[in-house]
């Protein structure tokens, strides 16, 4: 199983994808904890992205797109994976189209989460973990670059015909069961 979960700042990417890739026992794939994990370690990688993801731009199409190939080459990503904040651009999903095509892969779903901006505003700053990118100036640059660069994406998958979409508000259990309801079966 191959899956793409896809929407804004705050929409439970992340918090949903921890719970589906238990549920189908596959890994989860995350660029911004990838991100994140490399600038606390002080990588090369860290220290390029570093200023881009404090200011809430976008890292670099072709650094994301090598990280993500790098990444699901390794054995653990071969019973399949979710991706979470990937890809971000449409010329990524297009980059991802042609890296899956090479490796005679596919997607399963992508699966898309809808929350009103109101609601990933509050969700952001309640944050507890101190995100350098969580102060109110820099979650509004997240979305105004989530609304021009990366909902395009959507269009994308929308004519693939792999795209489901899910009311992304609620308790957290609530909106996993839509996406389990929306998601292929094990
Ligand atoms: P990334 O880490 O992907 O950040 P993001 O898209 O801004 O998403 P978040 O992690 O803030 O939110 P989420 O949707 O995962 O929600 P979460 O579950 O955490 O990317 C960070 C940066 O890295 C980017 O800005 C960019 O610079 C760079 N980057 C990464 N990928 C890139 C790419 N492909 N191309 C270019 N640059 C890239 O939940 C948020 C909060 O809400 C949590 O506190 C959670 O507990 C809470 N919550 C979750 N669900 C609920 C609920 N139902 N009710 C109430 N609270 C909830």
């Amino acid at each position: 199983m191959r899956i793409i979960i896809f929407g804004p700042p705050g929409s439970g990417k992340g918090t949903q994808a921890k719970k589906i890739a238990a549920h189908f026992n596959i890994s989860h794939l995350s660029t911004g904890n990838m991100f994140r994990e490399a600038i606390s370690q002080g990588t090369e990688l860290g220290k390029l992205v570093e200023s881009i993801i404090d200011q809430g731009h976008l890292v670099p199409d072709q650094t994301v797109v090598d990280l993500v190939e790098e990444t699901i080459d390794k054995e653990e990503y071969n019973g399949g994976y979710i991706i979470d904040g990937f890809p971000r651009t449409v010329e990524q999903a297009v980059a991802f189209d042609n890296l899956l095509e090479r490796r005679n892969e596919s997607i399963d779903a992508f699966l898309s989460l809808h929350v009103p901006d109101e609601e990933l505003v509050k969700r952001l700053l309640a944050r507890g973990e101190g995100r350098s990118d969580d102060t109110e100036e820099k979650i509004r640059t997240r979305l105004d670059v989530y609304k021009k660069e990366t909902a395009p994406v959507m269009d994308h998958y929308q004519q693939a015909g792999m795209f489901r979409s899910i009311d992304g508000t609620g308790t957290i259990d609530e909106i996993f069961e839509r996406a389990l309801s929306a998601l292929p079966s094990k």
